[in-house]
Parts: structure tokens; C-alpha cells; sequence
């Protein structure tokens, strides 16, 4: 029985202090034994959020974002061994407002992924078609290419920390939401291309989770989905109450 998980993507939103009280707020609920919450909080707030959550087992803290290399002259940026180094279990990488706005490729996503492992942090890899590629019929290709190019040539141990979050970039904060079809289409080809990779036997144990326009009134069908192991959620991370809902769906 796979574990459930759900990871809020706070993205670049909130202050200092509403970020605490995020925090403060989703850490007091308890949450059941099978659950893990994941916060990914902008760099600036990942201290004190985990230390808001610290009272609360069920409630992780990750990145965003990190770079490739261990350290060195990149301004502007954070390294996977400053993240694991303060303390910070997880970190999102693929995101597709990163692979559209900042250019990164499956080959840089490979890099990232192969350095966040390194420096023992849990990696939520992110996946998706756009929507041409979409009303091209293209979505599982495009997929599957990305998690080959990028995570293909994981060990199956490595495997074992990376989370897929299967995203379709016409569903992020647009309201739209893949069905609970599409989405279970998408999620057991992706269980297909792990258990390819790694084995029918970690493709079991594989977290799928989906990401775009999740919202408490949709989150139960999503989940209830076979494939369907748990979110990332954007927008309706942002509010506890929101989140505490989708968590308990
Ligand atoms: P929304 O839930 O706001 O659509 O965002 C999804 C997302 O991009 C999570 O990473």
C-alpha cells in the first residue's frame, strides 16, 4: 500500500509573516499515519517554516528550486548541499514554470536531479504536456521523454527518493483540471515507464502524484484514481483550510 502525499507549491506568493502562520496553521492539524504533507516554500522562508512544522511528523519542508552544482561563483542562486545542509529534506525540480521561464532543459534536469541526490534530498520531479501537445495526442510521448532524459538513468535505489508529479502545463492555474480520466491515463503510463525502467516491483511502491487546478471540490475523484498516489498544489496551497481539505480527501 503506497503511502499518500501531498506537496503545496507556494510558488513566489506570500510574506514573511503569512508564510509562519501558513505554516503554523497546516502543522497544528494531525494528519493519519499514512500521510506525508510536504510545504515548498520560497528559499527565504524554508528555516522558519521548518521550524513551525518541526512539532508535527507528518509535515515536510522542500525547495523550489536548486542548482546543479555543489557550489561556486552563481549568483543569485542555492545549492542542494546548502538546502540539505540547513536541514531541508525535498526540493521540486522540472517545474514547468522553470522549464518555460528559465529555459530548463531535461538535460539540466538530469544534472539537478543527479546533485540533489547526491546530497540525500528527495526530489518531486515534475512532468507534463503543454496544451498543443495535448490536442496533438503527443501528451504521453512528451512524458515519457522527459522523465527517459531526465530520471532514465537512475539507479533503482536513487529511484526510491524521486516523487513524479505528473503536471499538465493547460491545467496549472487555469481552472482547468484534467479529468480524473485523463489524469489515471497519464499516471498508469507513467507506472508503466517506471516499471520498464525500474522493476514491477518499485513501479508499486512508485508516488505519482497530480498536479494542476487541484482544488478541495476535485481532489477526492483525482485521488481516488488507481495511479493517483496523492498533489502538488499550486494556488489552493495557499490557503490552509483549502489545503487541509484536499489533504484529507
Ligand atoms: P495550481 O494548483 O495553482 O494549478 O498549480 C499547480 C502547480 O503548478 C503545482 O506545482
Amino acid at each position: 500500500m503506497r503511502n499518500r502525499f501531498v506537496a503545496g507549491n507556494w510558488k513566489m506568493n506570500l510574506s514573511d509573516s503569512e508564510s509562519k502562520s501558513l505554516a503554523e496553521k497546516i502543522a497544528s492539524h494531525s494528519y493519519t499515519e499514512n500521510t506525508q504533507v510536504v510545504l515548498c516554500t520560497p528559499f527565504l522562508y524554508l528555516k522558519e517554516v521548518l521550524e513551525a512544522t518541526s512539532g508535527n511528523t507528518k509535515v515536510a519542508v522542500g525547495a523550489q528550486n536548486c542548482h546543479e552544482k555543489e557550489a561556486g561563483a552563481y549568483t543569485g542562486e542555492v545549492s542542494a548541499a546548502q538546502l540539505a545542509s540547513a536541514g531541508i529534506p525535498y526540493v521540486i525540480l522540472g517545474h514547468s514554470e522553470r522549464r518555460t521561464y528559465y529555459k530548463e532543459d531535461n538535460a539540466l534536469l538530469k544534472s539537478k536531479t543527479d546533485e540533489a541526490l547526491a546530497q540525500g534530498l528527495h526530489v518531486i520531479f515534475c512532468c507534463g504536456e503543454v496544451l498543443e501537445e495535448r490536442e496533438a495526442n503527443k501528451q504521453a510521448q512528451v512524458v515519457e521523454t522527459q522523465l527517459q532524459e531526465a530520471l532514465g538513468h537512475l539507479s533503482t535505489d536513487q529511484m526510491s527518493k524521486v516523487v513524479i508529479a505528473y503536471e499538465p502545463v493547460w491545467a496549472i492555474g487555469t481552472g482547468k483540471t484534467a479529468s480524473a480520466a485523463q489524469a489515471q491515463d497519464m499516471h498508469e503510463m507513467i507506472r508503466n515507464w517506471v516499471a520498464n525502467q525500474f522493476g514491477a516491483e518499485h513501479a508499486e511502491q512508485q508516488i505519482i502524484l497530480y498536479g494542476g487546478s487541484c482544488k478541495p471540490g476535485n481532489a477526492a475523484e483525482l485521488f481516488a484514481q488507481k495511479d493517483v498516489d496523492g498533489g502538488l498544489i499550486g494556488g489552493a496551497s495557499l490557503k490552509a483550510e483549502d489545503f487541509i481539505q484536499i489533504i484529507e480527501a
